[in-house]
């Protein structure tokens, strides 16, 4: 494609708003009402009850005078079933505003049913991206967990079990109206959840920080396109959150009531989610995707698996940028070369993997050789994302970056 026809531009968009603190879940109510909505849906799961976080944000709702309602029936990595069901109990109740409380899995629940108030249909008529055909219904997004960055991001996934893969619903009317990232509410996350959504926020900050320069995307000024690829302002969320992932994730999966921790990778996950969803995900998302569908490992876990052999696979096209991402982990490359640099962020992240308990090997979560050609395969469909990693890879070479991983 001629230079010319490419883009010479990025966007930047994050949620309209965003309160982030310790208690600053505490004004949800009044923020609600004095935008004159009554009726409240909060859309979570049984975990979140357990834990008392849902009574906690349903007390501060009532005590504002709102009508409030539970949804209860989130799970994990949600399917479109379960997508059905929050939209259900979204009709029945008729809210002014939903809010997704939980891990991005709730979360994205809650865009979904969003959508489907605005427009009808079902999940799969809105699959991809630009599809949304214009605003949704409010969403005001909480995250209990420090991971997806779905409070600000522009997506909802969902597992698509007949297709085998996951799927994101792609829109900027998806950016939630309000995001509250309260830490107190990470306190209760179990280590593994912990874990497993902490490297994807570092994996988010990776993937937008090496991905393909804004201006060699190939993608025409005019052609709508989620993701602008590297740009100044992503650069600087991403390195952020780099940074903060290396100072406290592994203290929050071995301190999990530490709130100074838990307050850092709050924040690494929300700079991870708004650098993500206006830069890039790549090739790690993409190998997920089916992954994920397949053998029901957790995004996170998945993508803390594959995020070293990626690195690995985009090192010699991004060496600045990994030895950068070295010393923000923390290692001292004052005396390395670039290269030697780049290999030690490979390292670094490898080590911070292991310490954290997520696995290394595809074969240790219940893939089988013979499925490798099939995920490399269904990946390298994921047009969209291929497009935004520093080297545009084949099929074959994604096969190989698999059969690293097994
Ligand atoms: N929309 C986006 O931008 C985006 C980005 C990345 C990932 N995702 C999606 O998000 C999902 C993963 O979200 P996640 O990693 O946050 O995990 P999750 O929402 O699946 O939660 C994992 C488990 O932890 C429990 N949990 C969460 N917070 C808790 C707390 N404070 N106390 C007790 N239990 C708690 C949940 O009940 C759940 O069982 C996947 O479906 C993934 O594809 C979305
Ligand atoms: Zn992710």
């Amino acid at each position: 494609m001629p230079r010319g026809d490419m883009r010479t531009f990025w966007n930047f968009a994050s949620a309209d708003n965003l309160a982030f603190g310790s208690d600053s879940t505490l004004q949800l109510g009044r923020w609600i009402a004095s935008r004159g909505w009554q009726r409240v849906l909060v859309i979570t799961d049984r975990n979140l009850v357990a834990a008392g976080i849902s009574s906690r944000i349903e007390g501060i709702l009532r005590e504002s005078g709102l009508n409030v309602s539970v949804f209860d029936g989130g799970r994990h990595e949600p399917d479109i079933r379960t997508a059905n069901l929050a939209f259900a109990s979204a009709q029945a109740f008729l809210p002014d505003v939903l809010v997704g409380l939980g891990g991005g899995s709730n979360l994205d629940l809650a865009k979904m049913s969003g959508i489907l108030m605005a427009h009808g249909g079902k999940p799969e008529d809105y699959f991809g991206h630009e599809r949304v055909p214009g605003p949704v219904a409010p969403v005001i997004c909480i995250p209990t967990t420090a991971g997806t960055g779905s409070e600000v991001s522009h997506s909802s996934v969902l597992t698509d079990e007949i297709n085998g893969v996951k799927v994101s619903t792609l829109s900027q009317f998806l950016r939630p109206t309000l995001a509250v990232v309260d830490p107190k509410l990470t306190l209760t996350c179990p280590p593994k959840a912990t874990a497993d959504s902490g490297i994807d926020a570092l994996t988010h900050a990776i993937e937008a920080f090496t991905a393909i320069d804004h201006r060699q995307l190939d993608a025409a000024p005019g052609e709508p396109f989620p993701y602008s690829g590297k740009m100044p302002l992503g650069d600087l969320l991403a390195e952020e959150a780099i940074a903060l992932v290396g100072k406290h994730l592994e203290h929050c999966v071995h301190q999990p009531e530490s709130l100074p921790d838990r307050e850092g990778m709050a924040l690494a996950a929300t700079l991870a989610g708004m650098a993500f969803s206006n830069c890039a995900v790549a090739v790690v998302h993409a190998l997920e995707y089916p992954i994920g569908a397949a053998v029901h490992v957790s995004h996170g876990a998945g993508n803390g698996l594959l995020l070293p052999y990626v690195m690995e696979y985009n090192l010699a096209s991004r060496a600045p940028q990994f030895a950068k991402i070295a010393a923000r982990l923390g290692v001292d490359t004052g005396s390395m070369s670039e290269m030697d640099a780049a290999m030690a962020a490979v390292n670094v992240v490898r080590r911070l993997r292991s310490r954290i308990g997520i696995p290394d090997r595809l074969r240790d979560i219940g893939v089988s050789a013979d499925q490798l050609p099939v995920f490399a395969k269904k990946s390298f469909e994921i047009k969209r994302l291929m497009r935004l990693n520093p080297r545009l890879p084949t099929e074959s070479e994604l096969l190989g970056i698999l059969k690293a991983a097994f």
